[in-house]
């Protein structure tokens, strides 16, 4: 019994622990990659490469369609996040390539699975996730 309570109690502890870390754990992202422009425009090429390494690396947590419920996404601690919100919307190019580029836990750091320049158009192509006005 007394073990069964520690065990739910931990358990407890674990989880408000990660979604309090989620919620007041601001991504700070260095100056240096905020002010980064996107050298690739978003046209047809582009975002053709980005959506085929999407759909290798990134598919599996964060969805067919970026809203963060991908296979993968319910074994994880941290919800993937929902790419479809204006929270993305409103980042530079520069912030979510950093983002992508070193990662954040559960969130793999891709500087050495994807060339930069395949970051970019990846980060072309998760912008069209992005309910159109
Ligand atoms: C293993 C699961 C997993 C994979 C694979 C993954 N991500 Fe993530 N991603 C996450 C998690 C979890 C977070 C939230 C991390 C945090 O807030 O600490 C995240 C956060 C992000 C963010 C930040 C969003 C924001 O609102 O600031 C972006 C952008 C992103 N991922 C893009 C990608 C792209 C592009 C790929 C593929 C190249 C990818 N992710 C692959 C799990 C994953």
């Amino acid at each position: 019994m007394i073990r069964k309570t520690i065990f739910l109690l931990s358990i407890f502890l674990i989880s408000s622990l990660s979604m309090y870390s989620q919620v007041n754990n601001p991504w700070v992202v260095p100056d240096e990659y905020q002010k980064m422009e996107n050298p690739f425009e978003a046209d047809k090429s582009s975002l053709s490469i980005g959506e085929s390494f999407y759909a290798t690396h990134c598919k599996t947590c964060h969805g067919e369609t970026g809203m963060g419920d991908g296979l993968t996404s319910k074994t994880l601690d941290v919800n993937p996040s929902d790419l479809t919100l204006d929270d993305l919307d409103t980042q530079k190019d520069g912030e979510v390539y950093y983002k992508i580029l070193i990662g954040r836990d559960e969130m793999h750091a891709y500087e050495r699975l994807i060339d930069e320049e395949d970051i970019w158009h990846v980060v072309n192509y998760i912008r069209t996730f992005y309910p159109e006005e």
